[in-house]
């Protein structure tokens, strides 16, 4: 069977992060994969999950109340900041999903920009587990978004072969700009 996108990244993510470790939502939006997240986790795991609106921050907060989840730290700054966040230069990460795009149902002219995104990658990167990987949803249709697409894309298409695997996942025959996903596993 073939996955549809947000279950492929789910399934990627939920069989290369351990329970226990600490993870990452860079574009927590409605909170949808930070909850995700945090249930992969277990409750002795942690989420770092960043916005720059307080509108999603707020949103993924109340999901995570209605679910009883303790174990997130909601953070409203941009990824590219996100090194100034993690809790101690020796942390390994287990794994990171971003969405890009703009916030569903929230102001289209916010969206992710390829230059923040990418180093927040190239920082994750470096705080990685061997084995574990950065699953990027890429949404491209809207205003912004291919520029942004061609900019990430050439990026990680550069990346050593020695030290990581770079998957592109989607549909070539679904209309519309259909999302689609780039996995980066570090070996
Ligand atoms: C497609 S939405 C994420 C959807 C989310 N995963 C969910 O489950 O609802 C993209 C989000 O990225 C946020 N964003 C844009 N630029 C950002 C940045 N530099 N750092 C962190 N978040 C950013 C937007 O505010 C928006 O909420």
């Amino acid at each position: 069977m073939l996955h549809g996108i947000l279950h492929y990244a789910h399934y990627l993510l939920e069989n290369s992060i351990e329970k226990n470790e600490t993870v990452i939502d860079a574009t927590c939006g409605n909170g949808n994969d930070t909850l995700f997240l945090s249930k992969v986790v277990g409750e002795n795991g942690r989420v770092i999950a960043f916005d720059i609106q307080q509108e999603a921050i707020r949103s993924t907060k109340q999901k995570l109340v209605e679910n009883n989840r303790e174990n997130v730290d909601l953070i409203l700054d941009s990824h590219a900041n996100l090194k100034k966040h993690l809790p101690s230069e020796e942390i390994l990460l287990g794994g990171a999903v971003f969405n890009l795009g703009y916030l569903p149902k929230g102001n289209k002219s916010v969206i992710t920009k390829g230059t923040s995104t990418i180093t927040a990658i190239d920082t994750i990167l470096k705080y990685l587990k061997r084995g574990g990987l950065i699953v990027i949803v890429i949404y491209h249709g809207h205003e912004g978004g291919k520029e942004e697409k061609e900019a990430v894309i050439k990026h990680v298409m550069r990346l050593n072969q020695r030290w990581y695997h770079v998957l592109q996942y989607g549909f070539i025959n679904q209309k519309n700009n259909p999302p689609f996903i780039i996995a980066i596993q570090k070996r």
